[in-house]
């Protein structure tokens, strides 16, 4: 099969089994709270992307972006690191903020705040170093250096990536000759060594084959019990399998937000129902 073709069964045929768990019931109410986006509108040059956008993103759980291509998913999630601050003319109205502190305050410190709120893209980049190096890269950069610290961190990253197992033997590896698989987990376990709050996810898993994406899943899971996730997918089929909550975008506008298993089993708009049975996208 394909991967478009696979892609497009899996997106048909959501698997309600899937939904069927305690996560998918979570109530947003009853949730700490890691990020508050409040009226947020964003600009790039003349064109807006983003309309009027509010949302709070729960802590150690996993939220979902979906929503057809161009509706603005990515360009959210870069807003929650400040990603957007690279592009020119993109201009950020409104507000998002980190336990209560306003990321785009004069006062934060950019390199803090991505140190804080780390980012995977949809194609593992890997630097042309070692997979010891990859996972200790973050970490050198704030100066550490010692040999033990360093390998005990290399290790606890790995194994948090679900990769030590695979790699403990080819820690000298050159990175570039691992499977875009591996690869993949390599960047998680390099964003996790330096121990964030937040991991933002643009679709992961949308460049591997099913089962690398299947492990990338499986990860995502258990990466929840340390951490906030943010994952960005245009696969529906893929965010009921991970996420606990899900966000619907359409157009630049945040359409619909709720509960995963409520989203796709019951959604309160016609344009996320459209969407989720396939009608458009
Ligand atoms: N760097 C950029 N400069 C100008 N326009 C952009 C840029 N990135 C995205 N856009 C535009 O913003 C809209 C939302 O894009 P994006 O956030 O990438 O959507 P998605 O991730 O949902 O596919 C699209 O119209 C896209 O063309
Ligand atoms: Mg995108």
């Amino acid at each position: 099969m394909t991967a478009a073709a696979d892609e497009q069964t899996r997106t048909h045929a959501i698997n309600m089994d899937a939904l069927d768990r305690p996560s998918g019931q979570s109530d947003i109410d009853s949730e700490e709270i890691a990020l508050e986006v409040s009226n947020l509108n964003l600009h790039y040059g003349s064109a807006q992307a983003l309309y009027d956008v509010n949302m709070v993103i729960p802590k150690n759980r996993v939220t979902a972006f979906i929503g057809p291509s161009g509706c603005g998913k990515s360009t959210l999630l870069r807003c929650f690191n400040r990603m957007n601050d690279l592009v020119d003319g993109c201009h950020i109205n409104g507000k998002i903020e980190l336990h209560g502190t306003d990321i785009y305050s004069k006062q934060v410190n950019v390199a803090n705040l991505r140190r804080r709120i780390g980012m995977v893209f949809q194609k593992p980049n890997p630097f042309p170093k070692s997979v010891y190096e990859n996972v200790a890269y973050g970490l050198r950069i704030q100066g550490v250096n010692d040999k033990r610290r360093l390998d005990e961190a290399v290790e606890k990253a790995l194994r948090g990536a679900a990769l030590w197992d695979e790699m403990k033997d080819r820690l000298n590896d050159n990175a570039l000759g691992m499977s875009g698989g591996q690869q993949q987990r390599l960047v998680i376990a390099r964003a996790i060594a330096i121990e964030p709050e937040v991991m933002l996810l643009d679709e992961p898993a949308s460049a591997l084959d099913p089962i690398s994406t299947l492990k990338i899943e499986e990860l995502i899971y258990e990466l929840k019990q340390n951490y906030t996730i943010i994952i960005v997918t245009h696969n529906m089929q893929q965010a009921a399998r991970v996420s606990d909550y899900t966000a619907f975008m359409y157009m630049g506008k945040l359409i619909e937000y709720a509960g995963t298993n409520k989203l796709f089993t019951n959604p309160a708009e016609k344009q996320t129902e459209d969407y989720i049975t396939g009608r458009y996208g």
